[in-house]
């Protein structure tokens, strides 16, 4: 019998179980709304990034189904052979508008959008800056691109500040930040980064992904909220969280998106988005423009959320937006408390190393436009009890 080559892989799998890491995957059998079925069990969904419900709008549904019907199921090629549909400029120009830049490029997902650029635009005789926590389609991005990469502290600009004033005056550079920190919620440091960007003749991105659709005007991101509008040479943002639907876009100047049409390997090698995708984007984009209420119910909801937690005890870490982290140390105990959690009708996933630090696992809680407050004090309820169960408060 042929030995696995692959044997050692099981090894791995065994070592993850004996460290808590190992996560069997949640099967949504409803639709992903904010109460919902997993498992066969009724849940609040507080693990989503579904923030202002739009996966299941109306107007997203209408315009996705029209779309099949109108252009079918798939685009057929990549962007740059036949792949390339109206629909997909219409998008980009819309997107542009709203972000108040030159131009946009979509990619098909924001982890494709982040490592696609980074990748393309550094090269091995450049420097990138880093956040640590940055979103790991930064972190690969920089390693493709071969760049010497230097990472500072969280959010500590001071650091920032060390490693870019060694750099030779004619080095190119650039410094990196998510807009929202994807297992924190804190904001990056945008306007200070953006200063430093500035003195040193720096490049300047942001990942706004969990920005998208929930900071700034109309949820045009950390950008605006900031007012560093022209500041910012590359801001990525996800149409796969708040916009409901999937997909990741670059917005900067001119050049910079003709550049990436001609050198991101997702935009030159993978094909483009099914019709039904880019039509649900376009159609989410006319709901943040004209139905401002789900953002202010989602900030309602988080202020509500996070009030309730600290009332508990928990440890929510520097959060100030809807991702909302109860850190509670051992992986093995974030598990335990996710899955009692879910007994009782609550479902809010733990998070672990690698994701997170071996010592802050977390369980990670995001809420939506479309809780109830019913829903969410049914949570909370259920985060006291098991919370002083496993003597986490
Ligand atoms: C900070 C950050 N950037 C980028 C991404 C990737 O976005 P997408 O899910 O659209 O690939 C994510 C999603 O996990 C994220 O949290």
């Amino acid at each position: 019998m042929r030995k696995d080559p692959l044997a050692f892989l099981a090894n791995q799998l065994e070592s993850l179980k004996q460290q808590g890491l190992y996560r069997k995957l949640r099967v949504l059998e409803g639709k992903p709304e904010a109460h919902t079925t997993f498992d066969h069990k009724s849940v609040v969904n507080l693990s989503s990034n579904n923030y202002l419900g739009l996966t299941t709008h109306p107007k997203l549904i209408k315009a996705a189904a029209d779309a099949v019907q109108n252009y079918g199921v798939g685009s057929g090629a990549v962007r740059t052979i036949s792949g390339t549909m109206e629909m997909h400029m219409e998008l980009e120009r819309r997107l542009a508008a709203f972000k108040r830049v030159e131009s946009v490029v979509v990619f098909q997902s924001g982890f494709a959008a982040n490592a696609g650029t980074v990748a393309a635009v550094l090269t091995k005789e450049d420097v990138i800056i880093s956040d640590e926590l940055n979103h790991a389609s930064i972190i690969d991005g920089a390693r493709l691109s071969k760049a010497t990469i230097k990472v500072f502290p969280h959010k500590d600009v001071d650091a920032a500040r060390k490693i870019i004033k060694d750099l030779p005056a004619d080095q190119k550079k650039i410094l990196i930040t998510d807009g929202v920190f994807s297992m924190d919620g804190d904001l990056g440091s945008v306007p200070e980064l953006s200063a430093l960007a500035e003195e040193y003749g720096a490049i300047m991105m942001v990942d706004d992904a969990h920005a998208s659709g929930v900071f700034g005007n109309s949820g045009s991101g950390t950008v605006d909220h900031f007012n560093c509008h022209g500041r910012v040479d590359i801001q990525v943002g996800t149409l796969s969280k708040a916009i409901g639907v999937l997909g990741g876009y670059v917005a900067g100047s001119r050049s910079l998106i003709e550049f990436l049409y001609h050198r991101a390997r997702p935009f030159l090698f993978s094909t483009s988005h099914p019709p039904a995708v880019t039509a649900a984007c376009l159609a989410a984009l006319d709901i943040l423009e004209t139905e401002p209420q789900w953002i202010e119910k989602l900030w309602d909801n988080t202020r509500f959320f996070k009030a309730g937690l600290d009332k508990l005890g928990f440890n929510t870490g520097l959060s100030q937006s809807p991702i909302t982290p109860v850190i509670v140390g051992q992986a093995a105990t974030a598990a335990k408390m996710s899955d009692a959690l879910f007994e009782r009708g609550v479902f809010a996933q733990s998070i672990g190393f690698p994701t997170v630090a071996r010592d802050k696992a977390r369980l990670r809680t995001i809420v939506a436009a479309t809780h109830t407050k019913e829903d969410l004090q049914f949570a909370l309820d259920a985060f006291g009890a098991v919370g002083r169960e496993l003597g986490v408060i």
